[in-house]
């Protein structure tokens, strides 16, 4: 058996261990907050170009593990580079976020050929490969994708935001919107398979609009379709543990948690630990799920907001997290500060 020390804490507590203290990684902990990051994000023209380059995005995976101990990596990408690939192109907005033209304004949807999309991705893989090279043993690295209703509400209006345009598709164009959401898992199974292959140890789905949907619209555009992304891993040979986040999913987490097949279920800001605890099957781990304001605040209030967190996941395999992103307004000290109190230095 290999030595336990050298399996990464994060991969453990997502085979159903509890660690004391709990691994910790951060959403969205590469990024604006960090000086340098801002700094390294001049040398690209648009954020697309330099998701796309290899070397810049190794270096923003690189800086905040120079920084703060952190027992995890994620990939330096973007959800949307599967509409990009798919001939959907997506713009970054200063200040506004991501733009695409919006499907539901034309009549017939067509998108370019799969596997051709998935050549355009290439870089994507090799920085996986790199990044795997560069990080030390113990730190497991993260692959991800959108989750396949979260990515099609962007390419349905065109931007995040509020969901109502892509709601009421789901009602007017059922069929569209079905196979809209097959293609969508089809890449993204393809495109986290690569990031396996090329040397990702888990990959966690991001399925950021997972709120305002009625059960049976929550079953229509979300379970089914992470049901058959999780199948299709499978089916890939993909072996590692899946992290399901679906943030906003409220009473319907007990739904994504037993239907979908995820390994490990991440719990939003707006969830009770216990209810996550209680609705999840035996044994899995969750992670969450501090306040990201928490960070940007900092000092007595960030300590006690993490205890209370530590607290309240002291039941299940826990892996210490935000409830979503951390926010351009947080600063490195007060991460510091949460990464030692969580560590218990
Ligand atoms: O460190 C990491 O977590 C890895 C990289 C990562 C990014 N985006 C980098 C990024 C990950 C995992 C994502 C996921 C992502 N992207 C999600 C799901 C998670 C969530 O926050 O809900 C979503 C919805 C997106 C789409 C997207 N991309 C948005 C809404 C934005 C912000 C736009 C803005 O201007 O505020 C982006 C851009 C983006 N993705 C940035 C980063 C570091 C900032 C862009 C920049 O540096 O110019």
């Amino acid at each position: 058996m290999a030595d336990r020390e050298s399996i990464p804490a994060l991969l453990r507590v997502l085979k159903g261990e509890r660690l004391d203290p709990p691994p910790i990684w951060i959403m969205r902990q590469a990024g604006r907050y960090l000086p340098e990051y801002r700094e390294l994000r001049t040398r690209a023209k648009n954020f697309l170009d330099f998701c796309y380059s290899p070397a810049l995005a190794t270096e923003a995976v690189m800086q905040p593990l120079r920084r703060f101990p952190l027992d995890a990596a994620i990939l330096f990408s973007d959800i949307l580079v599967i509409p990009d690939a798919l001939g959907r192109a997506v713009s970054f907005v200063e200040g506004e976020g991501p733009r695409l033209k919006p499907l539901v304004d034309e009549e017939t949807w067509r998108f370019d050929d799969p596997e051709r999309a998935l050549q355009r991705l290439s870089p994507v893989y090799e920085a996986v490969e790199r990044i795997k090279g560069a990080i030390p043993k113990d730190i497991a690295l993260i692959g991800f994708c959108g989750g396949p209703w979260t990515v099609a509400t962007y390419m349905l209006q065109g931007k995040g935001g509020e969901k109502d345009r892509s709601r009421r598709a789901v009602f007017e164009r059922p069929e569209d919107v079905e196979a809209l959401l097959d293609v969508l898992v089809e890449m993204s199974a393809q495109h986290l398979a690569k990031q396996v292959q090329a040397g990702a140890d888990c990959v966690q789905i991001f399925e950021s609009w997972s709120e305002g949907l009625s059960p049976l619209m929550f079953q229509q555009v979300i379970i089914g379709p992470t049901r058959k992304l999780v199948q299709r891993l499978r089916v890939l040979g993909v072996t590692v543990p899946i992290i399901g986040f679906p943030r906003g999913a409220g009473a319907q987490l007990e739904a994504y948690a037993n239907e979908t097949g995820v390994n490990a279920l991440g719990v939003d800001t707006q969830t009770p630990a216990d209810f996550a605890f209680k609705v999840a099957p035996d044994g899995m781990a969750l992670q969450g799920n501090l306040d990201p304001q928490a960070i940007v605040a900092g000092g007595e209030a960030l300590e006690r907001a993490a205890r209370d967190v530590l607290i309240a996941f002291k039941s299940a395999p826990h892996i210490f997290n935000l409830g979503h992103g951390i926010t351009p307004e947080a600063t490195p000290e007060n991460l510091a500060h949460l990464v030692r109190v969580v560590k218990g230095q």
